[in-house]
């Protein structure tokens, strides 16, 4: 491709281009601001590529999401959530032998180290589970040495994150309801071990349902990575700096808290229960939202990639609908959603600016489904993000153009002023 030609000031300049193995055309400006003294702007940096990466391919237009070159389509639903962690972290499909070892490895590194349960138990026991997931994987750094950079160690490092994020959070489930702990088992799958420890009596054996533990793994399947999205980006930000791994996904996961990102799943229920308690009157919740006056937005609508059906959202509705049907439950809360949908779809509103249903605006019905409480909602988006976030990770570290990620900005403010002090402020 020819380099791009900028004319800026009077003067004409080059900028060498690059294209993706995807097509996608890309004007390097790393020169930019020593060649003619100006920088970008770009708020919320939605033209702005930050790094090249090899993890995950989404063509936003098209509707397109494919995991290491693998289509969503071909994973969710088709392989287990360690069997895709493993393909999501290492870039292949695991061997039967490969998956069984690393499973298993999952399974015995996902004990929390006994000081830390300690810890966890003098949460207020209205403490939300985000903030615990948060603060219990930043507190893993004070408990597990991480500053080697040997593959072992980084190794047994991600094995601790994967596989004691879901423990860390049935623990802080079963701590808000007075339950006692139950711990993890190398004959149970990843997703059957979590749902297991949510919900089993240690009085008597638990058989985890075959239904909720397929649906429980193409959840997190689906959630798994969605490149350079806010968390991820944050991970990233705070991997740049050359901050150990514990705290770098901390970092990610207190920016998946926010309502606009993770946090839109618990937004939605609340929406969709509001509306319910309203009559069912979901009209006046699309008009609200179409309102300029009101800061009201249709939670689970709308995406900064996607300009066309979000493909996770398309897989999860088909998805809520056969596991509902399976399991003999009638949700009033899916007819609403179903309405608010067929309503925005039609409306002139949401076609000229291309908001369609993201993941979130169906998630919340079906982990409501397998009895998940609705604050734990980011919480399961976070299991399920957690191999994407260290993906990203392991790949920034090994990137050769890597450097402190700090952008710049156009100041604004107030020109040279003085001060004259007079007492007052001593
Ligand atoms: N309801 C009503 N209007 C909306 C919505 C919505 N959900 N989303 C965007 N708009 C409007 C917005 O008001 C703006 O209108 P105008 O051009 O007249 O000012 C236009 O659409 C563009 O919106 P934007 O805020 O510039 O878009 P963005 O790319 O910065 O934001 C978003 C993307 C996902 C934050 C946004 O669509 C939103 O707030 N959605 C609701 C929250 C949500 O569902 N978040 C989950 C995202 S998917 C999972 C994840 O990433 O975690």
């Amino acid at each position: 491709m020819d380099n791009a030609k900028l004319v800026f000031d009077g003067k004409e300049y080059e900028l060498p281009t690059f294209i993706g193995t995807e097509n996608e055309p890309a004007i390097d400006i790393k020169k930019l601001r020593d060649t003619t003294g100006a920088i970008t702007y770009d708020p919320g940096y939605g033209n702005t590529g930050a790094c090249k990466s090899s993890i995950t391919f989404i063509d936003g237009e098209q509707g397109i999401l494919r995991y290491r070159g693998y289509p969503i389509e071909e994973l969710a639903g088709k392989l287990r959530f360690s069997a895709a962690a493993y393909l999501m972290l290492f870039g292949k499909l695991p061997t039967e032998k490969e998956f069984t070892d690393w499973s298993k490895a999952l399974t015995q590194n996902s004990f929390i180290h006994s000081s830390q349960v300690n810890f966890l138990d003098h949460y207020p026991s209205k403490a939300h589970p985000m903030n615990i997931l948060g603060s219990m994987v930043s507190s893993m750094s004070s408990f597990y040495p991480h500053d080697s950079e040997d593959e072992d160690h980084v190794n047994i490092n991600i094995q601790r994150l994967v596989g004691q994020v879901k423990t860390i959070a049935a623990f802080s489930y079963r701590k808000s309801v007075g339950l006692p702990y139950i711990y993890p088992r190398t004959d149970h799958s990843y997703s059957a071990n979590f749902l297991r420890m949510m919900f089993a009596s240690p009085a008597e054996e638990y058989v985890v349902p075959k239904v909720m533990e397929d649906a429980l793994d193409t959840l997190l399947i689906l959630h798994m990575d969605h490149e350079q999205n806010c968390s991820t980006s944050t991970v990233r930000m705070v991997c740049s700096s050359m901050a150990n791994i514990y705290a770098s996904i901390s970092a990610g996961i207190n920016a998946l808290w926010g309502k606009l990102h993770g946090g839109a799943n618990e937004a939605v229920l609340d929406m969709l229960t509001q509306i319910h308690q309203d009559n069912g009157d979901y009209m006046k919740y699309v008009n609200m939202a179409k309102d300029k006056n009101s800061n009201f937005r249709l939670m689970g609508f709308g995406h900064r990639v996607y300009k066309n059906f979000d493909p996770r959202a398309t897989l999860l509705k088909d998805i809520v609908d056969r596991v509902l049907e399976e399991m003999g439950i009638h949700d009033p809360l899916l007819d609403i959603a179903k309405n608010l949908e067929e309503v925005a779809l039609k409306d002139e509103f949401f076609i000229q600016r291309k908001l369609y249903p993201n993941i979130d605006f169906y998630s919340g019905i079906l982990y409501r489904a397998l009895g998940i409480p609705t604050e734990m909602f980011t919480v399961l988006f976070a299991i399920g993000r957690m191999p994407g976030w260290i993906a990203h990770w392991l790949e920034m570290r090994q990137d050769p153009d890597l450097r402190i990620q700090r952008p710049r900005q156009i100041y604004m403010g107030p020109t040279l002023r003085h001060f004259e002090p007079d007492g007052t402020l001593m």
